[in-house]
């Protein structure tokens, strides 16, 4: 049976740049964008055209760079602002505007002092400006995660009749519990009439580490986009990692629902956006942390040197990295030692590799870790017969 595709949205360059110290040039955008594209992404959120000149202009070229991906212009409910998304988006092959408002009590009382009634005119006339440039309009409802139901599904409603083709459901304060999230989307994908004109997306911030579990939970309830960023970078605790999704669905084929990405680039892109950004990746990140693949406590290597898959649920080579890893701490055992050893060339008996762990202990209990010098330094250094080394 055929996967459903799940498209990816990768919002790297709009949500993700709004770290502060994140900020990219135009040319480093260009190069992010690129490797976007190769990596797969089906959408390319390039900026907030009228945020600023500089950010106007990375979407202009962008548009002009990309070739397959659907170029987006973010823009608030205004006029002007999508006036101004349109026009840099124009020269895109496949140009879309996204284009909403807040839609939870506290951003309708506290952030427009109006009302339901009023946000839904603004949506539905945001939209109508936004598909008078373009054919394809994506709507958010900021807030949503915190929007009433009922409510979020009027709104919904409304600006599909407008003409919305996306419709994004923003867990903005990353709020909600998974089965929260994706009971709303299931609601909507049940309640809102002419749904099957559009697709829904999910667009989950981290504030409680759930944007993962979040996005997941709102494509097995029929959310056919995911919005996310390299590294899950992005506002606050960041936005969904994009490298988890994809590689969550993967290592769950029974849920039926794949990406096309190319997994194999995810480390490298990683790699690159940290370098780009000046934002380092936490060793402990899942997919593409330095650690992801790396292990330092002897039971575990120790598993892993008979057989990978004991402690691994995904091989390292199928996101782009070489190899796991054998660490070597105060933590580790002698199958760790001996491998390792074996790797600079020194092929221990066990007699020998008994009298080298004790050595190798007291190096280790001294130093974080044991690097491949060391190994050299250790060995000649234990009380064993040199010329005996195989
Ligand atoms: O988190 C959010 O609600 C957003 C919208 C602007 C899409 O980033
Ligand atoms: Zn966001």
């Amino acid at each position: 049976m055929s996967k459903d595709k799940v498209q990816i949205f990768d919002t790297t360059l709009r949500d993700g740049e709004q770290v502060p110290g994140c900020k990219l040039d135009t040319e480093e955008k260009l190069v992010i964008a690129e490797r976007l594209e190769d990596l797969g992404v089906d959408v390319i959120e390039a900026g907030f055209p009228i945020s600023s000149p500089g950010d106007f202009n990375s979407v202009v070229e962008i548009s002009k760079l990309i070739k397959n991906a659907t170029v987006c212009g973010l823009s608030r409910a205004v006029e002007k602002d999508i006036t101004v998304a349109a026009d840099a988006i124009k020269g895109a092959v496949r140009p879309r505007i996204h284009t909403g408002i807040g839609t939870s009590d506290s951003h309708i009382k506290h952030k427009f002092n109006t009302t339901p009634d009023k946000i839904i005119e603004r949506a539905v006339a945001a939209v109508k400006h936004a598909k008078s440039f373009v054919e394809d309009v994506e709507f958010y409802a900021e807030d949503a995660g915190r929007t009433d139901n009922e409510y979020l599904a009027r709104v919904c409603e409304a600006v599909i009749k407008a003409g919305a083709t996306v419709l994004n459901i923003p867990d903005t304060t990353g709020y909600c519990l998974p089965e929260e999230y994706g009971a709303k989307i299931k609601y909507l994908q049940e309640n809102v009439t002419g749904i099957e004109k559009a697709i829904l997306s999910c667009h989950c911030h981290n504030d409680l580490g759930l944007a993962t579990a979040n996005s997941i939970a709102g494509a097995m309830n029929g959310a056919r986009q995911i919005e996310c960023t390299i590294n899950g970078i992005g506002e606050r605790a960041g936005n969904t990692s994009l490298e988890e999704v994809v590689m969550v669905l993967r290592q769950h084929p029974y849920l039926n629902i794949d990406t096309n990405i190319n997994s194999q680039l995810l480390y490298s892109t990683s790699q690159m956006v940290s370098q780009k950004m000046g934002m380092p990746v936490q060793p402990n990140k899942a997919i593409v942390g330095t650690n992801a693949f790396a292990h330092s406590s002897g039971i575990h290597q120790d598993g892993v040197i008979k057989r990978r898959d004991t402690y691994e649920i995904m091989d390292p080579k199928d996101v782009g990295v070489d190899q796991s890893s054998i660490i070597l701490t105060a933590r580790s055992g002698r199958a760790a030692l001996a491998y390792r050893a074996k790797n600079v060339g020194y092929e221990l008996t066990k007699v020998q590799l008994d009298a080298v762990y004790d050595n190798f202990l007291k190096y280790a209990d001294r130093k974080k870790e044991i690097v491949d010098a060391d190994i050299h330094e250790i060995v000649e250094t234990s009380s064993i017969n040199m010329a005996s080394l195989a």
